[in-house]
This record gives structure tokens, C-alpha cells and sequence, in this order.
């Protein structure tokens, strides 16, 4: 962990900011690497080690269920590639990094996703970047190689955070890695952007996560989402998919929402969103993904409307607005945190 991060951390046991300083600490290349943190206010103490400080202080029922399966999906993974030669075990452990393991969807929908916001973000080197349940960091070192100064957090390092170096080594950036739950941020109000990218629909209380994204953010800062499922009134798939996913996975916390409870959580937390058509079913209608695009009947009246004139109405606010309420797809917004008295 780079030492400047100091001044951005608050201690979680009694919310005191900049309060956290090293004890007894080992320093690799510059950084903290292993030792503890104390906060000189309460006197609490946090390890450190890897690089990576734990700083869930009191980890919620939920966090503990989460952390217990990824502990055991390690297991796993140890189990079957215990045999391999180390540089297979390492390209093996790479594709769960790049969440190659999910299959080829999930990759192509956040890459053309990140790539598309990025326009509309803006982003120029050094601001600080705070990205909640960024797991193995993967999308957080796209960011890092723009230029910027970034932080991972997750709730796991198993099968999470601890696989970040693979990415780092491949991709040639840098970033600092934190154990920190999105509901419970120790975290001060020192950021230009936070990014989050599929995990807001684990979050146990999706307002309270927003609210606490809000606040480790500078005044005029942004929080930028993409991935997230999001169901509509005509489209049930983000619904179906995250029950299914929760099913699929006991233990893992999976809510699915729709575009009047993101709007309703996001002005709760005093963020001004602006939703964006996603790039990814923007690229899918345009034929660009190489994917064929499903024939029902709705995507067929999609495409014929992507076609004509009408295409323009779809990238309007209101034109988005109406197809995320009907349709839901999934979620792609930037969101500015207000400032001044609220009205
Ligand atoms: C589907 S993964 C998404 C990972 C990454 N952001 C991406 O887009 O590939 C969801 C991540 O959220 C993390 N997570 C779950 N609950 C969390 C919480 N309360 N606080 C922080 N992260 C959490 C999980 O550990 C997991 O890494
Ligand atoms: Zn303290």
C-alpha cells in the first residue's frame, strides 16, 4: 500500500479520518507490505499484510457467508490445479483474475462498457480513483493506466484481491488493494471518482451503499456504474438472472432492482444521476460484437427501431429513461455528488 493513502483512510472502529498510522511494518518497494495500522484516536489495530489492510473491523453476518464461499471456491481451484507446472497453475489463476472463468460475455459486456463511459468521464491522471467489490482489480487497471491513482477494494482477498498482482504484472500498473465492505466505507472524503462495476447488487442495502459512495467523495466528485443488472417492466431478465444467480450461489448476497429504485437510492444519497444508453447492447444492436443478437420478439423490434430515424430518440435522456424503465438491460450511469443545500 503506497503511504499516501494514509491521509484517505478512517479508521472503521471509531470513524475518525487520517487517524491510522503504521506499527512495526515491513516496507517492499516503497510500499507498506506487512505490519499493522493503528489508529492514534481509539487506539484500534488493523493488519496488514501483502500489502493489503483489513479494514472491515466488525465483518456483518452477509460479509462473513460471502468470504466463507470464495474460502472454499479456493479450496477448489487449489485442489484442481495443484498438479500443474507453476507457469500453468499462474496462467490458470490469470483467467479467474480476468474473470475469464465466467465466460466470454461477462468480459466483452464490461470492457465494451468501461470503454464506452470512459468518453463521458473524462478522466485525467492523478485524480483518485476508489473502485467497491472490484474483486481480482481487473477493470481497476484499466483505470490505473490511464494514469490515475487507485484503489480496490473487496470484501475477500481469497480468489479476489490476492490475484491482483497477476494483473498488475501483466498489464504494468499499479494499484493499491484495501478489505473493506461497500455498506461501511473506512474511507475519507477524498475522491475524484468511485467505480463500481457488478457488485452494487450485492450490497445488502443498495441506498446505503450509494450513501456511503457519496460520501468518500469530493465535493463535484463522481460515481460511475456499470454491469449492474437492472429489470424492467416489459424485461425480466436481469430478475431471472440474479435469482438464478442467487440459487446458484447460497451464501451470496444478490438483489436485482429497476430504474425508479436506482434513481430513488441514487437522489437518497444526493447523487445526480445521468443514465446512459449501454454501450454494450449499443454495440450488440450494431451488429459489432460478433455475437448474433436473440430473435424474440422484442430485440427484433429493437433492431428495426436501431435502423431508422428513431435511433436518435434512444440516446436522448427520456428516450433512455422510458426503454431502462420498460426493458431494464443493465446499468451504465455517472452520478455527480451534490453539493450546497439540498432543495
Ligand atoms: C460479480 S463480482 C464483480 C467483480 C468486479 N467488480 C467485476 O466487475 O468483475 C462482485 C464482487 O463484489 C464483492 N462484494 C460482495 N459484497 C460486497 C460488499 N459488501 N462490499 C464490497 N464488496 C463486496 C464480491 O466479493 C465480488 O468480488
Ligand atoms: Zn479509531
Amino acid at each position: 500500500m503506497r503511504k499516501e493513502l494514509l491521509q484517505l483512510l478512517r479508521c472503521p472502529s471509531c470513524r475518525r479520518d487520517g487517524s491510522l498510522s503504521p506499527q512495526r511494518m515491513h516496507i517492499r518497494e516503497d510500499k507498506l507490505w506487512e505490519g499493522s495500522l493503528r489508529c492514534s484516536a481509539c487506539g484500534a489495530s488493523y493488519p496488514l499484510s501483502e500489502g493489503i489492510p483489513d479494514l472491515i473491523a466488525d465483518p456483518s453476518p452477509t460479509v462473513l457467508n460471502e468470504r466463507e464461499a470464495y474460502a472454499k471456491s479456493k479450496e477448489e481451484v487449489a485442489a484442481r490445479i495443484q498438479a500443474l507446472a507453476p507457469a500453468t497453475k499462474e496462467i490458470e489463476l490469470r483467467r479467474i483474475a480476468l474473470m475469464e472463468h465466467t465466460g466470454e460475455q461477462f468480459q466483452l459486456t464490461s470492457e465494451l462498457n468501461l470503454e464506452g463511459i470512459l468518453p463521458h468521464v473524462r478522466p485525467l491522471p492523478g485524480m483518485w480513483l476508489l473502485e467497491l467489490g472490484a474483486g481480482s482489480g481487473w477493470l481497476t487497471s484499466r483505470w490505473a493506466a490511464l494514469g490515475l491513482s487507485c484503489v480496490a477494494t473487496d470484501i475477500s482477498k481469497d480468489l479476489k484481491l490476492d490475484l491482483s498482482p497477476l494483473i498488475m504484472k501483466q498489464r504494468r500498473v499499479y494499484f493499491d488493494r484495501v478489505l473493506a465492505d461497500m455498506t461501511d466505507l473506512p474511507f475519507a472524503a477524498g475522491f475524484d471518482l468511485v467505480f463500481v462495476s457488478a457488485s452494487l447488487h450485492h450490497a445488502e442495502n443498495l441506498g446505503a451503499s450509494l450513501c456511503e459512495a457519496a460520501r468518500v467523495l469530493k465535493p463535484g466528485g463522481r460515481l460511475v456504474v456499470i454491469n449492474e443488472p437492472m429489470h424492467g417492466l416489459l424485461r425480466r431478465s436481469g430478475k431471472r438472472f440474479i435469482d438464478q444467480a442467487a440459487e446458484d450461489n447460497p451464501g451470496i448476497n444478490e438483489q436485482s432492482f429497476n430504474y425508479f429504485q436506482w434513481r430513488r437510492a441514487l437522489r437518497g444519497a444526493s447523487l445526480s444521476p445521468v443514465f446512459l444508453f449501454p454501450p454494450y447492447y449499443a454495440a450488440m444492436l450494431q451488429e459489432q460484437t460478433g455475437r448474433s443478437v436473440s430473435s424474440t420478439r422484442l430485440t427484433k423490434l429493437a433492431r428495426l427501431i436501431w435502423r431508422s430515424p428513431l435511433k436518435r430518440l434512444v440516446y436522448t435522456r427520456t428516450g433512455t429513461a422510458i426503454i431502462q424503465l420498460l426493458l431494464g438491460m443493465n446499468v451504465c450511469l455517472i452520478a455527480e455528488k451534490r453539493t450546497g443545500i439540498p432543495r
